[in-house]
């Protein structure tokens, strides 16, 4: 397994090295999508890790990636309106969106100002429109960060919704922010051709080398993401794997 891990870690040098890696990651795997099937679907994180990441695409990347086939989704997202600084699709609009000529249609946002179940009911309905609606939806890609605790979207350790093994997405409530989230659930993260989590700074360094170190994954909603068909890659800077050891463990 370590092995495996270290295969899927890429330990970067700082925060910028991290986003700009994902960002080419995403406008590769973006490019054979729509090289292949005229569609990329892809599902972005919140938190401030991923802005860095956000700024790039939309700074560098405006011409490079065939934005008008490209469909944005949202891992997760506060319930709270789209302009609230707490909002996910708010850091996505201001440092990407605003910067990029793409069709309103193919921004596929979690409406964080409905009440927790609708919104996570109108955010299922957005899936099933866009990926049918039998079977689970399949991300070409899924960027995920992750908390000291070891959550990621909005699934939290503990909470029923890591159980959820029909609903695409739910309501979810977190505690350290005493707020209501809807997420992605664990089917739909694992169901993606390649999820990409991005982790920066000291503060992840005990949840990376509690994850990684021989002791169950598990109890780690983040352990729980392992796509059955599909691949993960964990880009980490120095800071953030300062607790692993050279084989990713
Ligand atoms: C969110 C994210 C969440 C985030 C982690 C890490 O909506 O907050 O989806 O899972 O990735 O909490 O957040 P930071 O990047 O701010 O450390």
């Amino acid at each position: 397994m370590a092995v495996a891990l270290s295969k899927n870690i890429r330990i970067l040098s700082d925060a910028e090295a991290v986003a700009k890696t994902a960002a080419r990651i995403f406008s590769s795997a973006a490019s054979v999508a729509v090289g292949s099937r005229s569609s990329f679907s892809v599902a972005l994180s919140g938190g401030s890790t991923p802005t860095l990441l956000y700024r790039i695409l939309g700074s560098s990347f405006q011409d490079v990636i065939s934005w008008q086939h490209v469909h944005l989704f949202w891992t997760d997202e506060r319930c709270v309106p789209a302009d609230h600084k707490q909002s996910n699709f708010r850091i996505v609009n201001e440092e990407l969106l605003s910067h990029i000529d793409m069709p309103n249609g193919n921004i596929h946002r979690i409406k964080g100002e409905l009440a927790p179940d609708e919104g996570a009911g109108t955010y299922e309905t957005e899936l099933r429109g866009h990926f049918g609606r039998e079977g689970l939806p399949r991300f070409n890609v899924i960027f995920l960060g992750i908390g000291e605790d070891g959550h990621t979207a909005s699934l939290f350790p503990g909470s029923e919704a890591l159980g959820e093994e029909q609903r695409l997405a739910v309501p979810a409530y977190s505690m350290e922010a005493s707020s209501w989230r809807v997420t992605l659930t664990l089917p739909v993260l694992n169901n993606a051709g390649l999820v990409v989590f991005l982790v920066t700074g000291s503060n992840k360094a005990e949840i990376m080398a509690k994850l990684f170190s021989k002791e169950d994954r598990s109890s780690y909603p983040a352990g729980l993401v392992n796509p059955l068909n599909g691949r993960v890659i964990w880009l980490i800077d120095k800071d953030a794997a300062s607790g692993l050891d050279s084989a990713g463990q």
